[in-house]
């Protein structure tokens, strides 16, 4: 299967993607890594891995949710892109994209859902008092979110935690489950 990871930022989870994906039995090869954000950091990660990358400027799309769209949806099927991973991607997608891609696209949450949804999840977890943390990878559907898990695993939350060492603690789970989500879907999923 052909996949796409989509990003914003500094591509910490896209890099654990693309670790993942040179065992030679994982049924997924990262062929394209899509940027929202001209100079993301996991731009620099995936060209140095010789990943094929392209930068679609959302900021060039005012008001035009569609337009920057269909400009994604044109490259991920130029590439022949199988699979979609979100990683860290900040956009809110629509649901013409969502449906283009549906039981193909996958997000990473950094919280044990459905508590948590959107952003700051680890301060609202600490400010809450929360014994348990975590992360889930779901299939993407058109309420933010929301969509089938694929798999979940929770962290403690320990005496003194900020929230930059709660998130510290459930990034290394998001860099594990990431990688064997996609190897579910990859294996599971057939073409339609
Ligand atoms: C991760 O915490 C992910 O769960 C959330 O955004 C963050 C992206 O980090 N959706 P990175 O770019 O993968 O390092």
């Amino acid at each position: 299967k052909r996949v796409a990871v989509l990003i914003s930022g500094r591509g910490s989870n896209m890099a654990a993607l693309i670790a993942a994906a040179k065992a030679p039995d994982y049924p997924a090869e990262i062929a394209l890594v899509l940027s929202n954000v001209p100079g993301a950091g996991g731009l620099a990660i995936a060209e140095s891995e010789g990943i094929a990358t392209a930068t679609i400027d959302s900021k060039a799309f005012p008001r035009d949710r569609e337009g920057f769209e269909r400009a994604m949806q044109a490259v991920l099927e130029a590439q022949r892109i199988d699979i979609v991973c979100l990683a860290g991607f900040m956009r809110i997608l629509t649901p013409w994209f969502v449906g283009r891609w549906e039981g193909r696209m996958i997000n990473i949450h950094p919280a044990l859902l459905p508590a948590y949804k959107g952003l700051d999840t680890h301060a609202r977890a600490l400010a809450d008092g929360a014994r348990e943390h975590g992360a889930t990878v779901h299939f993407v559907t058109p309420e933010m979110d929301e969509g089938e898990i694929i798999l979940q695993e929770a962290v403690p939350v320990l005496p003194g935690d900020t929230a930059e060492t709660l998130g510290a603690r459930v990034l290394a789970v998001e860099h594990r489950i990431y990688p064997a989500a996609l190897r579910m879907i990859a294996t599971e999923y057939r073409l339609i």
